[in-house]
């Protein structure tokens, strides 16, 4: 089998599709991630990866907390909208009718139509270069009893610029 000798490049195959949902005072936005993924499993810890020029940078790092929400490949439009849009321009949750969760530890509210949803503390900022790396504590989890019980069906992910929708084996 040929192999192929290319740039480095920082890209996993795949990378899960993330809805990072923040807010501010009165400012909030849900911003697509691909970049991103578990650190540690005790203290729970998930690291995101995150241009300086994005809404929710700010935010983040601002409130230190945010929440990851995990969509289905159902969801595909409303992650379009959420990777190309900012939340300086429009408000992200009306535009993808979500609806808001209230959260148990955090401030910012979860998507109750992603069926993973964890509450996040912002533990460090790590400055990286094109992204800095956003290191949160996991301080409170839900999950939908379905989707759990059917083994986690319709998750999507990205494998440079592309959508892959994961199945089990
Ligand atoms: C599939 C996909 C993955 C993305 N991953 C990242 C990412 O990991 N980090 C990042 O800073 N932006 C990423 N983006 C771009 C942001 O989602 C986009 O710039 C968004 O409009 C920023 O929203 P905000 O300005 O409200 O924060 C991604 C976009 C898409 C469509």
């Amino acid at each position: 089998m040929k192999k192929l000798q290319e740039n480095p490049s920082s890209a996993l195959y795949p990378n899960p599709v993330m809805l990072v949902s923040s807010s501010h005072k009165r400012k909030e936005s849900i911003i697509t991630l691909a970049w991103g993924g578990t650190c540690s499993s005790s203290p729970p810890t998930v690291g995101i990866a995150i241009r300086k020029n994005r809404f929710s940078y700010d935010l983040i790092a601002n409130s230190k907390e945010f929440v990851v929400n995990i969509p289905t490949t159902e969801m595909l439009e409303e992650v379009e909208l959420c990777g190309t849009k900012s939340g300086l321009d429009i408000d992200k949750w009306k535009e993808c009718k979500f609806t808001k969760k209230k959260s148990t530890v955090v401030k910012t509210p979860f998507i109750q139509e992603c069926p993973v949803s964890m509450e996040c503390k912002l533990k460090q900022i790590v400055e990286l270069g094109t992204h800095d790396l956003f290191l949160g504590e996991v301080v409170a989890l839900h999950l939908n009893e379905e989707w759990k019980q059917e083994k986690y069906p319709n998750m999507l992910t990205y494998t440079r610029g592309v959508y892959c929708k994961s199945e089990k084996i």
